[in-house]
């Protein structure tokens, strides 16, 4: 049987999103049932990042379902300088049942990948953040049972975690309308599919400039930083995203009653204020909560 990977979601039969979603709510509500499912099953994580939540959410997920996790450092295994990526594929693929990686390049989570004989799961790459936007749709689901009539306006970089949003919601049938500067718009490609997509689930997608247009009748606002982790000495202007501040004027634009989402961490005061992040309109820990879940069914789905 061939092998199964989560590098993105754009790979992913609409029927395993589907199981994948379903059994996100299975393991949240009856969290006992999962106890042994992974019982001897290894899970490796290697993160050429800072993280907080996918990290300690894998780690706790996988015990949760009675399997271990072993934390790998970069530093330890030194890829590329004491032995080549493929070899260091090979070798962990003989101790451990699963993967995940948090890297700096894309190509490098597909380059394991193709060498791994054991599932490989992107934590986050410079391309997309596919368990985020999976929490992110649980999360959604809860709040809005009929998600078809759903519009989310994400404000602010055109980056890997609107590539997933984008790939993701236009495949539900969720109303997406994205507003940043022409220079940080997102991928056009992701763009061409995310409209194809939608055409066969009846969502709309917008690319547009102005943040007021985009939160026009909009029942969650998504932002996220300006400036990504591996952007920092980049020349990254991020005085041209002043208007794209989520913040109580943009909100007041919104539905009365509309979401406020971040995948965290957050930089209050750039892309988001303090007032708004800490209002009772925002469901950001909401988000990082269901990361756990959403990963526990990609483990399930993966690994029995
Ligand atoms: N949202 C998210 O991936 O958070 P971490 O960077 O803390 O893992
Ligand atoms: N776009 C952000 C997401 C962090 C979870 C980054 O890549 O740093």
């Amino acid at each position: 049987m061939k092998k199964k990977s989560l590098l993105t979601l754009e790979n992913l039969s609409d029927k395993t999103l589907d199981k994948i979603i379903d059994l996100s709510f299975k393991v949240k509500n009856e969290k006992e049932k999962y106890y042994k499912t992974l019982k001897g099953k290894n899970l490796g994580l290697i993160f050429e990042k800072p993280s907080t939540r996918t990290r300690v959410s894998f780690e706790v997920g996988m015990h949760q379902l009675g399997g271990n996790s072993f934390s790998l450092s970069p530093g330890q295994l030194q890829p590329g300088k004491r032995e080549p990526l493929k070899d260091i594929a090979r070798t962990l693929s003989r101790y451990l049942d699963c993967l995940v990686l948090r890297t700096f390049s894309h190509d490098s989570i597909v380059e394991i990948d193709k060498y791994c004989t054991i599932p490989v799961i992107n934590g986050l790459s410079d391309y997309c953040h596919p368990c985020q936007a999976l929490a992110d749709y649980m999360t959604i689901c809860e709040k809005s049972p009929k998600t078809k009539d759903v519009k989310v306006a994400y404000i602010g970089d055109g980056n890997n975690v609107v590539n997933s949003l984008l790939m993701l919601l236009s495949r539900k049938g969720v109303h997406f309308t994205v507003a940043s500067p022409s220079k940080f718009a997102p991928n056009k490609i992701v763009v061409e599919k995310a409209m194809a997509l939608s055409k066969k689930s009846g969502s709309t997608i917008e690319i547009c400039k102005d943040p007021a247009q985009a939160v026009c009748e909009a029942d969650y606002i998504y932002t996220d930083v300006w400036i990504s982790m591996g952007e920092e000495s980049s020349k990254k202007d991020a005085s041209v995203f002043a208007p794209y501040q989520v913040n109580g004027d943009l909100l007041s634009k919104a539905k009365p009653g509309a979401y406020v989402m971040h995948c965290l961490p957050a930089h209050r005061g750039q892309e988001i204020t303090d007032e708004v992040i800490e209002s009772d309109r925002s469901i950001v820990f909401d988000q990082a909560e269901n990361r756990l879940h959403v990963q526990k069914a990609a483990l399930i789905h993966l690994l029995t």
